[in-house]
């Protein structure tokens, strides 16, 4: 399958016909590129309080039906320490953008969790350099940051008070800190285009992106977006499967979303071109209330029923669950 440029990834999204063909291919380039191991994280949901107001998400401060919480430094190392115990080699911190955790208190709270021995990652938003580059200090390994859509206008219209223009500041901070990074997109968001897709996946291979989370949209009832349709499931596979075929060694995750709108969802993205799986390592009484969309897959369970569900999926496929911490393999 020849993808040589900008024209060839929209006509293969707009050509549902090849699927199952995209589909084996970017599995097979999986294959050659970062073998049969699938590196599972374990993800502390820590704060569901933000300052932001990204209109598709239930986590938005102007959601005020919302119950929030935030779990205190010491609670999110008590956390990380049982996910560590279950076997997890990174450990994943993500929130809304909540000012209560200070440099100080992140720095902490990071420096305590490496002395674990573990991979940390961060998804905790828009920070200025010297943020960034604390948390690097204190031992942070990688960072998630969507850019979302590269379609400058959607953008805008999508993040009142944001500029792409910093989101895009952040990543190169990111980077130039040495940092893995992980950045993604959004499928389906209101008025969004194919074209702009492709553009999306151009963008990810011009950062030199480390990792690349791809999820369908999902309507939130509480939201300025509450009639838009869902994202689809199978588009957000291809969009997934174009990037495994361009960035063959990168690592992907099968994501949350793409699971809540197919009950099968992680395990077809890890046969379409996905590595990674994060599982949810918080307490089953937060679970509910990190709603960044509804119908989200496991707030009824556990950390370990998680660890162990996914486990016996990811070896039913022939596939192992790695033993590492899960760099990129470049
Ligand atoms: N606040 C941080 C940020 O925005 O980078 C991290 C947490 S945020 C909840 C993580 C991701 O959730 C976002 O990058 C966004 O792509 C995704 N998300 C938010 N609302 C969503 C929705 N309605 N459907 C699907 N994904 C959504
Ligand atoms: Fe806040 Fe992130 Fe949700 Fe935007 S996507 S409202 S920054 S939690
Ligand atoms: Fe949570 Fe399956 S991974 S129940």
């Amino acid at each position: 399958m020849e993808i040589n440029s900008r024209q060839d990834i929209i006509d293969i999204l707009k050509d549902d016909t090849i699927n199952e063909q995209l589909f084996s291919y970017a599995d097979k380039v999986r294959h050659e590129n970062v073998g049969d191991e699938v590196h599972l994280r374990g993800l502390i949901e820590f704060s569901n309080i933000c300052k932001r107001t990204c209109k598709y998400c239930g986590l938005r401060c102007e959601n005020r039906v919302l119950e929030r919480y935030r779990i205190e430094p010491d609670d999110i190392i008590l956390f990380a320490q049982k996910a560590v115990e279950m076997g997890y080699k990174t450990i994943v911190l993500q929130s809304g953008e909540d000012e209560y955790y200070s440099t100080d208190k992140m720095c902490k709270i990071i420096s305590k969790i490496k002395e674990l021995d573990v991979a940390l990652t961060l998804g905790v938003g828009e920070k200025s350099f010297g943020e960034y580059k604390a948390y690097k200090d204190a031992g942070a390994d990688r960072f998630l940051l969507r850019i979302e859509t590269t379609d400058k206008e959607l953008y805008k219209q999508m993040h009142p008070n944001m500029s792409f223009e910093n989101r895009v500041r952040c990543l190169k901070d990111l980077k130039t800190l040495g940092y893995e990074v992980g950045s993604g997109c959004l499928v389906g968001l209101p008025d969004q285009t194919i074209e702009s897709l492709a553009d999306d996946i151009l963008f990810f291979k011009e950062i030199d992106a480390d990792m690349i989370g791809i999820g369908p949209y999902i309507s939130h009832p509480d939201t300025p977006l509450k009639d838009c349709n869902n994202g689809s499931f199978e588009l957000s596979l291809k969009v997934m499967a174009i990037v495994r075929i361009l960035l063959k060694d990168i690592n992907i995750p099968a994501t949350t979303a793409m699971e809540t709108l197919n009950p099968n969802g992680r395990i077809i993205a890890l046969q379409s071109g996905a590595n990674v799986v994060m599982p949810n390592v918080t307490t089953t009484e937060y679970r509910k209330k990190y709603e960044i969309y509804p119908n989200k897959i496991c707030i009824n369970e556990d950390p370990s029923q998680c660890r162990g569900c996914i486990s016996a999926k990811i070896k039913s496929i022939g596939r192992t669950i790695s033993t590492g911490y899960g760099f990129h393999r470049k």
